[in-house]
């Protein structure tokens, strides 16, 4: 996704320590990477500084990934239904809802 941030003008900042090895599925992992970076790039869309951090941190069970951005933040009191199917703050015919029940489902499954 790279060049379509670029291109929208947006900082990639990536800050990943080391290599590390991570068991479970590439395609689902790829979706919710997708689907992090997809909404970053939606909420910095209106911001005076528009830049996205994703970074990683390393232990012996897990890796930790966190996508960051400047953008307008989550809504307070609206943090617990993101996750919810269909649920979006998107203008009608821009998001479905579903990026982050996927992206929450997909997480748990690779997990497991
Ligand atoms: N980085 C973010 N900053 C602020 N709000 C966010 C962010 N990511 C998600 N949200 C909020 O969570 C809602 C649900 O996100 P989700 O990815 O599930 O759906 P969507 O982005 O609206 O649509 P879709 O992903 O299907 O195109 C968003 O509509 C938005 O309100
Ligand atoms: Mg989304």
């Amino acid at each position: 996704m790279r060049e379509q941030l670029r291109l929208r003008e947006i900082d990639v900042a990536v800050d990943l320590v080391r290599r590390a090895g991570v068991l479970g599925n590439a395609i689902q992992l790829e979706q919710v990477f997708i689907n992090l970076l997809t909404n970053a790039r939606d909420a910095v869309a209106n911001s005076p500084r528009k830049a996205i951090r994703i970074s990683a941190s390393v232990d012996r069970e897990r890796v930790e990934v966190v996508v960051a951005d400047t953008g307008h933040g989550i809504p307070a009191g609206l943090e617990r239904r993101i996750f919810d199917p269909f649920f979006t703050t998107k203008e009608v015919g821009k998001g479905t809802g579903l990026g982050l029940s996927i992206t929450y489902g997909s997480s748990r499954s690779t997990a497991g």
